[in-house]
């Protein structure tokens, strides 16, 4: 990594720029919850995310063309094509939780989409939903209409966008099920290449990205236990932390329970034991 050029940090990535068309994204193990990175990390995190991004990545190239490019042996860093990241985020919606929700109970629409009366939390939506937010460079991103995101990418942008990830989230979504895990809701993030076409950034389809409930425990009429950050959320809920920097240290409890979480996501979404990953991170290519 002599050569890269470091070129900032996300909350959870560093990005770093390999030459003029290639990225370098390394996922490290930081959690943020609330928005708000804590001090205590997940271990092997990141790998969990990288891992299971490819996984879907090679699994969705035909309906949809990804960044990736190639996983290194460290199995948290992805070599991926430098695009120019759409200013909005594309969040699919087949369940109504978390600003859905909130839309929903206060105006009876999310995002412009006007659903059936008398919905409740965590229900399952008649078709599954595009909801664009926009990308706040600080705090909480947005929910927007279609109407207002056409008009920050382009009409014709945001119908591409917006079919793409229909198509994505209900392919994973599918894909899920049968392995016992409801992907509720999803969000995509989306550039273009040096020759304009749309293609598929970022990280895709884990449970940073996504609301996975696990199956057999769903129940509407409330919300439902997250399949990963529940530990996190539940331990800062009754620290009384107020949600805002610094969040509080988590105990080697909560990190373990975490931890075990996102591998359990990891290991039932791709079938594939996480020791084999780390051994290897080329098997979630195949
Ligand atoms: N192929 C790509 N080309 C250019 N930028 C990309 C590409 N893939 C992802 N990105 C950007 O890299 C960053 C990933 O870092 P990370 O996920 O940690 O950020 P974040 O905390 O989610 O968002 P933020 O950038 O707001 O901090 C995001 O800003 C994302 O838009
Ligand atoms: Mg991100």
């Amino acid at each position: 990594m002599t050569d890269a050029v470091h070129l900032g940090s996300g909350k959870v990535r560093e990005l770093y720029a390999l030459d003029a068309e290639r990225l370098l994204l390394v996922a490290s193990d930081r959690i943020s919850t609330f928005d708000v990175v804590l001090p205590t990390d997940i271990p092997d995190k990141g790998r969990v995310l990288t891992g299971l991004s490819a996984f879907w990545f090679a699994r969705t190239r035909s309906l949809c063309a990804n960044h990736l490019l190639a996983l290194r042996p460290d199995g948290r860093s992805t070599e991926c094509r430098r695009l120019q990241m759409l200013p909005i985020e594309c969040v699919v919606r087949g369940y109504l939780a978390g600003s859905g929700w909130k839309d929903y109970r206060t105006t009876g629409e999310v995002c412009g989409h006007r659903l059936p009366a008398g919905l409740k939390e965590s229900d399952k939506l008649p078709t599954p939903i595009f909801t664009p937010a926009t990308k706040a460079t600080s705090g909480h991103d947005e929910n927007i209409t279609g109407a207002q995101a056409a008009a920050l990418v382009g009409a014709e942008r945001f119908a591409e966008a917006e079919r793409l990830s229909i198509a994505l989230y209900q392919f994973a979504a599918d894909y899920a099920r049968a392995r016992g895990i409801i992907i509720a809701d999803t969000k995509f993030e989306f550039g273009t290449d040096r020759d304009g076409r749309l293609v598929l950034g970022d990280e895709a389809l884990t449970p940073d990205s996504s609301r996975f409930w696990p199956a057999d425990q769903y129940a509407p009429g409330g919300a439902q236990p997250s399949f990963d950050k529940q530990y996190v959320r539940d331990f800062c809920e009754k620290t009384g932390w107020n949600k805002t920097y610094p969040g509080p240290e988590l105990p080697t409890d909560v990190v373990a329970g975490t931890r075990a979480r996102y591998i359990e996501a990891f290991e039932r979404l791709t079938g594939i034991a996480f020791a084999r990953y780390v051994d290897n991170p080329q098997v979630v290519l195949g």
